[in-house]
């Protein structure tokens, strides 16, 4: 594929110790090791406390490695960059901004025109079927619904690489399957990449090129399983339970 390692994501010998309360050392990440090409759909997938959101801020220059390094495009990630955009599981929209101001709230803070940066805004919350919604306000609208708004917001930067951050460990199940299979579409017409945290196994393997299974803290990456099913994904077919016992087997083998 062409120009592929152009934005492609190196995490070199990462580790991150944290102190405690108690002034212990915690080492959340051990040793993390990955690649990850232009355009991938990979999830990070590993039990609760492993340090998956430590591995996503330090992608997203929001946390500093102790030790290694995360790279975009060969660079050094040092900070924030336009490159790269998170979204968090909590409805992170601002409850007094209207749909189309919390969209195109990144834009505003860079001083694009009010024109511009609404029309941007209109674009990408097209793109997740909220266009009627511009005018009102986060607590008018369902979880689903906000947490479209946050990829469209996410969307409006023009990153290369969507990180996120369970995303949609708040919704109900029916809801959070409508939001997988919305995100894949919006992944196919973008193009982006997308590193999707999450601890659930269906999730991974539904939406995954590659599913990273990470090991209990502290954390190294116990096996990347490539999902070679075709999409759209039969959560009843044979390979698809097939794919997601075998990553089971690997998270159950790690905590024993
Ligand atoms: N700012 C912090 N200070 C101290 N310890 C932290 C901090 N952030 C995370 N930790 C610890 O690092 C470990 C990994 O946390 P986290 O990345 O949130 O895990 P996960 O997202 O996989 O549940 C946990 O033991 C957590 O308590
Ligand atoms: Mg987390």
């Amino acid at each position: 594929m062409e120009g592929n390692d152009k934005m492609s994501l190196s995490i070199k010998h990462v580790s991150k110790v944290f102190v405690n309360e108690k002034g212990e050392e915690v080492t959340a990440l051990g040793d993390i090791n990955l690649e990850v090409e232009e355009g991938e759909f990979i999830c990070i997938l590993g039990p609760s406390g492993c340090g998956k959101t430590t591995l996503l801020r330090i992608i997203a220059g929001l946390d500093d490695p102790s030790s290694g390094r995360a790279e975009i495009g060969g660079r050094e990630i040092t900070g924030p960059a336009p490159e790269l955009a998170m979204i968090f599981q909590e409805y992170s929209l601002y409850p007094w901004r209207t749909i189309i101001d919390n969209t195109a709230f990144g834009l505003e803070v860079r001083g694009i025109s009010k024109e511009e940066r609404y029309a941007k805004a209109r674009e990408y919350l097209d793109l997740v079927g909220l266009k009627e919604f511009e005018g009102s306000y986060p607590y008018e609208l369902s979880g689903g619904m906000r947490q479209r708004v946050a990829v469209a917001r996410a969307l409006c930067s023009e990153p290369q690489v969507l990180l996120m951050d369970e995303p949609f460990g708040a919704l109900d199940a029916q809801t959070r399957n409508t939001m997988q299979k919305e995100l894949l579409e919006i992944w196919k017409k973008t193009k982006k990449t997308v590193i999707f945290v999450t601890h659930s196994v269906d999730e991974a393997v539904y939406l995954s090129d590659r599913v990273v299974v990470l090991s209990p803290r502290p954390s190294e990456v116990r096996e990347i399983v490539t999902v070679e099913q075709e999409r759209p994904r039969e959560r009843t077919s044979l390979e698809f339970a097939q794919v997601r016992r075998y990553v089971l087997s690997l998270i159950h083998n790690g905590n024993e």
